[in-house]
């Protein structure tokens, strides 16, 4: 499989290709979800990831041949633990080493490893245990690197999405549900005794199609728009965007977690959908895409983190053809790749 097979972007992210990698826009990041049966082969993947100004790239769990696919191409790489490996990482300090040992200390530093997330959404995932188990995992996996001396190099964090924001409109107002209580607090405190980022998943898609109205859809693709005035602060926000990324900054000022830095894990837009799947077309993924990408070069940033722009990991480099659910779930790659229909 040549590598000009990927020259032609599926979406023209035109934007992402780029000659001169500015050292800038290492905010920029992009999903790499291995749910499909037709992924390219991780050598591919790398060269096409080098052929981009993309400068990090998220792996669900550790997959050794695509970390070492990126040995010394300088691209950070963010891996993650399994949910189902939590209780074991919480209770014995031994596995949590040799987890680190073989997933991330072996291919150190050839790969540029930088985030190791304990799980994915498990604060909300309504179990209990796993829930309750979370924080002595990260802990374990913490002290696993800090024995490898790698605890300032590589930090350690998990994934939230959304749901976990009681309310977040206006953003000013925006909190933390207090059902996920003390331990959401102590995540936090965690985030912010090491230095390590709170990483959530916001999809300004998800509020297109819970408000289908054109303003709407303007206003979540980042098009002209009148914008949506916050009372509390009078700042008139003019995209979903910032709207949603400000709603987690004030949940966690609320808190008192004012140093600890946001991380956009996953954001992006179906180019597909069911037809009841409102607003999944591929212009408008193109839109909501390329404007994104133009919002965060420009450095604008958000209206309470202004002048700098939050790392943010585009979901997502390929479609996962082998998910459930409905059709957007497959329908959010960047890249298509050459063995797919
Ligand atoms: C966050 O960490 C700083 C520095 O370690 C500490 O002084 C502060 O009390 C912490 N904040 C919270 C809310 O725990």
């Amino acid at each position: 499989m040549s590598a000009l097979h990927f020259t032609v972007t599926f979406l023209l992210l035109t934007l992402l290709l780029e000659v001169n990698k500015a050292k800038s826009q290492s905010f920029i990041g992009v999903n790499y979800g291995q749910v499909a049966d037709n992924l390219p082969s991780p050598a591919a993947t790398s060269k096409l990831l080098q052929s981009t100004s993309i400068q990090k790239v998220r792996l669900y769990g550790s997959d050794a041949a695509m970390i070492k696919a990126l040995a010394s191409t300088g691209i950070g790489i963010v891996i993650g633990t399994a949910n189902g490996d939590i209780p074991a990482l919480a209770s014995d300090s031994n596995f949590a080493k040799n987890w680190v040992d073989t997933n991330e200390v072996a291919y150190y530093p050839a790969s540029k490893i930088i985030l190791i997330n304990v799980g994915n959404e498990v604060i909300m995932s309504g179990d209990n245990n796993l829930i309750s188990q979370l924080l002595p995992a990260m802990q374990n996996v913490k002290n696993a690197l800090d024995a490898a001396s790698l605890g300032d190099k590589v930090k350690v964090s998990t994934v939230h999405s959304m749901t976990l924001l009681k309310q977040s409109e206006p953003p000013s107002s925006g909190s933390f549900d207090p059902a996920y209580g003390d331990m959401l607090k102590g995540v936090l405190a965690f985030n912010n005794a090491t230095g390590s980022p709170f990483a959530i998943n916001p999809y300004p898609f998800f509020a297109y199609r819970s408000d289908p109205r054109p303003e709407t859809l303007a206003f979540c693709l980042f098009q002209p728009n009148s914008g949506r005035l916050d009372g509390n602060t009078k700042i008139n926000y003019m995209n979903m965007f910032d709207a949603q990324v400000d709603a987690v900054r004030s949940a966690l000022d609320a808190m008192g977690f004012k140093n600890v830095e946001i991380v956009v894990a996953e954001t992006g837009w179906p180019y597909k959908g069911d037809s009841d799947e409102v607003g999944a077309s591929i212009e408008n993924a193109k839109a909501y895409n390329g404007n994104l990408i133009a919002h965060l070069r420009s450095m604008v940033g958000t209206p309470l983190m202004p002048g700098k722009s939050v790392d943010t990991y585009l979901f997502a480099l390929y479609d996962e053809n082998l998910k459930s659910g409905p059709t957007s779930e497959r329908s959010f790659g960047l890249y298509r790749s050459p063995i797919s229909p």
